[in-house]
């Protein structure tokens, strides 16, 4: 096989042979033959041509027959886990994984760590003392086996060759093209193993995908991969506007999350949480109803348990910022918007999220929302709270939030926050 004449095949527009998907992910996987600035030209064209459904689907099938996949079967419970493409304040699968392992399920949440504006999972448990996310296949199916729940570190082992070409997509601009996000979402996702998944698609400014129309097409594009690869999969197109919560950061949104699970805590969360694990609940054949266990506290108790096991010290308490500043409304009326983009984009340069993969991130860094859409203020009140590890960051980040809450006179229309759910049988 000649790698110029697969780059050259989807330069002109034309659909690569199965063997063409099959030798280029492997050779390029196995770091042979095939250079950086190839692999790169072929993104680009997939990027620009895109790719047929059966190609997309023998591409992400390469990805997952690069590394290992998961067998989950043993567990005793039936397995479902959630995706979300990513969001401002987005503590969901904190409260999601036990929640769902209330209901009877095993959720294998494997994450990564948060690059740009929103942030990772996993820096927002690690700010748990002791809290370990690298686990052993034996631990993580034992804690699957006998709590339910776990949130740990990916493993280098599943669809090893999308984090090759992931990392140099991030690079070459081929980032946002819909069957690369859609291939390299899944191939991870059925590598892990589990029986059903529901996708939190974001729609809005704080987004990746920034109009509803796109990100409905990589909803549906992933809807149709995990059903042709026998994972159970259905996705809600969610919307992404304004910050999800109040807490924006790695330790307050754990502290957001743990007031969630105690069946407090602020109405947007709850709305998404109870949306999707309702479909988590369908997909995996429970008889089970999330509302009324999320707000019995029953979600709490599993938390803590996984939290345990993983060798975090709740008790400890949580880290909490040495500075901090307000920032003050300007006019008095109703609030319109908390926007995400520039409160995410704040708060990652506060130090709660990083540049490059190996950057550490602060547990403490983040921006509290101190009002919500809808809310009435006064001029001069306090909408927005910054913490950070130095003065110097709370100086240089409080220019950046001009405008981030926006102030008006109407009452605004309220919207749910899913826009569209997506199943296998609406495809
Ligand atoms: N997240 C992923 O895992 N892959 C992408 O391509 C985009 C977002």
């Amino acid at each position: 096989m000649n790698v110029l004449d697969v780059i050259m095949a989807k330069r002109d527009g034309g659909e690569l042979t199965p063997q063409q998907i099959d030798w280029f992910i492997s050779t390029y996987a196995a770091g042979e033959e095939i250079a950086d600035e190839q692999a790169a030209s072929l993104a680009m064209a997939i990027f620009l041509h895109g790719m047929v459904p059966q190609e997309l689907s023998r591409w992400t099938q390469a990805m997952i027959d690069s590394g290992a996949t998961l067998d989950l079967s043993d567990v005793g419970r039936p397995t479902v886990d959630k995706h979300s493409t990513g969001g401002v304040g987005d503590k969901i699968s904190l409260i999601l994984v036990p929640l769902l392992a209330a209901c009877g399920a095993a959720v294998p949440q494997l994450s990564g760590r948060g690059l740009g504006h929103t942030g990772g999972t996993l820096d927002k448990m690690e700010s748990i003392s002791g809290w370990r996310a690298d686990l052993t296949l034996t631990e993580l199916r034992n804690q699957l086996a006998t709590i339910g729940g776990v949130i740990a570190g990916a493993t280098g082992d599943l669809a090893p060759a999308d984090r090759k070409l992931y990392a140099l997509r991030d690079v070459t601009g081929t980032v946002e093209s819909i069957p690369l996000i859609a291939s390299s979402i899944m191939s991870k996702k059925i590598a892990e193993g589990t029986d059903a998944l529901t996708l939190d698609v974001k729609a809005g400014a704080g987004a990746f995908m920034s109009d509803v129309e796109s990100a409905t097409t990589l909803a549906r594009t992933m809807v149709r991969l995990g059903t042709d690869h026998g994972v159970a999969t259905s996705a809600l197109v969610t919307r992404m506007d304004d910050v999800l919560g109040r807490a924006v950061g790695n330790a307050v949104e754990v502290t957001e999350s743990l007031e969630v699970l105690a069946g407090r805590g602020p109405a947007d969360v709850i709305e998404l949480t109870v949306a999707l694990a309702e479909d988590m609940v369908r997909l995996a054949g429970l008889d089970a109803d999330p509302a009324s266990l999320l707000a019995s506290g029953a979600a709490l108790t599993i938390f803590e348990e996984m939290v345990e096991a993983q060798g975090g010290d709740l008790g400890a308490g949580l880290p909490v910022a040495e500075h901090t500043t307000q920032i003050k409304a300007t006019s008095s009326g109703l609030v319109s918007a908390v926007r995400s983009r520039p409160i995410g984009n704040a708060a990652w340069r506060l130090g709660a999220g990083r540049a490059r993969k190996e950057d550490p991130v602060s547990a403490t860094a983040g921006v509290i929302c101190l009002v919500a859409p809808g809310d009435e203020v006064e001029s001069g009140q306090p909408v927005l709270e910054l913490h950070a590890d130095t003065p110097a960051l709370l100086e240089q980040v409080i220019p950046t939030l001009d405008g981030a809450v926006q102030i008006g006179d109407e009452p605004l229309p309220s919207l749910p926050i899913v826009i569209e759910h997506i199943t296998a049988d609406s495809l």
